[in-house]
């Protein structure tokens, strides 16, 4: 029998996968090429040839024991450094080796943030719609989710509620700009507005909210939109980094975060996130992906076709009828449902072989989300069945 607790995050396990199994079963039935997929966020561009050649070169060339072996939890100390000099020169930092912290990706990072820093109890303030796995991390460590509702009008902060969520027991709180669902990026103004009020509640409260930027889209921004580095704003703020979507590797779990000098009880946090990193059981960040990741420092895969792809899509979806806040990255789209019910939306899309996501699951009943990591003859081909969907509801 599985535990208790586990049980209960099985029961409410994640929704997009679900969909995924459906697209995978109407694939096999219809042919892949007849059903437009748009369920994951996997990466649909290969990495950079460089990622290829690093892989080879250091599998062939480097001594074997110092490649394979264990390291210091946090992390190979000159990818570290790499990884600090890369930020300082493209966001004016001054971080160094000892700022940085090797992960297992994005989730690997915020696992290790949240058990480092929340007691059970403490309170995480989560801005709707989001990543619906934060429910299960922030589950993890027993913390209690606070969740601030969607501003529809931008998909940026609900500032107004946020204010009037923030209680004595807060602790932390995740932001995702380049957004997952919704492709939404804060701009400056809005990362001053929130740094000023959480500096504003932590001198009221006496109490230290840590700010996690979950940035695995940084690099993914349309029209050279600017996307503000959030340490540079409010001084107890972490950045959660991930190569999964700008190098496409996802499998190979790679990230790192980012724990500025200036964070309240730093030296004990940079040790407790060591720690942590260790005994979830991760040990260290995968050794020859962190040496790869060095050597591609700064390197991204060939992002374009993402943009391209929401140019056919956001301009087609608005001409049919769907309203939708434009995306300024990422590789989703969130538009609203012309029912009220999400679930039964997606669910007659599959009738005309689309498969996308419920907004329940990112807690935005309403809405649906499109990921569209594709090639873009399925964007193309896909779009007419976009339009009788929504025809079918005139
Ligand atoms: C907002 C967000 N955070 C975290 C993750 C997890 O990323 P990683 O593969 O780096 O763990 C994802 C993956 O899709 C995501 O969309």
């Amino acid at each position: 029998m599985v535990s208790d607790k586990m049980a209960k995050l099985v029961a409410g396990s994640s929704i997009i996968r679900a969909m995924f199994q459906d697209g995978k079963i109407m694939a096999e039935k219809y042919g892949k090429e007849n059903v437009y997929d748009f369920s994951l966020g996997n990466p649909s561009i290969v990495p950079p040839p460089t990622v290829k050649e690093a892989i080879a070169d250091l599998a062939l060339n480097s001594p074997e024991m110092e490649l394979h072996g264990y390291m210091s939890n946090e992390g190979y100390d000159d990818v570290r450094q790499t990884v600090a000099e890369y930020i300082n020169k493209t966001y004016g930092t001054d971080y160094s080796a000892k700022n940085i912290i090797m992960t297992v990706g994005a989730a690997g990072g915020l696992n290790v943030a949240l058990k480092s820093l929340i007691n059970p109890g403490d309170e995480v303030l989560l801005v709707a719609p989001y990543f619906g796995e934060y429910d299960n991390y922030i589950a993890n460590f027993d913390g209690v989710k606070v969740v601030i509702s969607p501003d529809y009008e931008r998909f940026s902060i609900n500032f107004e509620e946020l204010e009037k969520k923030i209680t004595p027991k807060t602790r932390f709180m995740i932001i995702n700009s380049p957004n997952n669902p919704t492709g939404a990026v804060y701009s400056e103004e809005d990362i001053i507005r929130l740094a000023e009020i959480l500096d504003r509640k932590q001198k009221e409260y006496g109490i230290s909210i840590f700010l996690f930027s979950d940035e695995p889209y940084r690099e993914i921004a349309f029209n050279g939109i600017e996307v503000p580095y959030i340490t540079k704003y409010y001084s107890n703020a972490i950045v959660g980094y991930s190569y999964s979507k700008s190098l496409s590797l996802p499998g190979e779990r790679i990230g790192y975060l980012v724990v500025p000098t200036e964070l309240d009880d730093f030296e004990d946090t940079i040790v407790a996130m060591s720690v942590a990193t260790r005994i979830m059981g991760f040990v260290n960040a995968p050794s020859l992906m962190q040496k790869v990741v060095a050597r591609c420092i700064g390197q991204t895969s060939d992002l374009k076709v993402y943009e391209e792809n929401k140019e056919i899509l956001y301009k087609a979806l608005t001409e049919y009828g769907y309203e939708c806040v434009e995306p300024g990255g990422t590789f989703y789209m969130f538009p609203k449902c012309p029912i009220p019910d999400d679930k039964e939306f997606c669910a007659k899309a599959k009738d005309f072989r689309l498969v996308i996501v419920p907004g329940s699951g990112f807690s935005c009943p309403g809405y649906f989300r499109i990921a569209f990591c594709v090639d873009k003859s399925t964007v193309v081909n896909s779009l007419d069945s976009f339009k009788k969907l929504i025809d079918f509801y005139k």
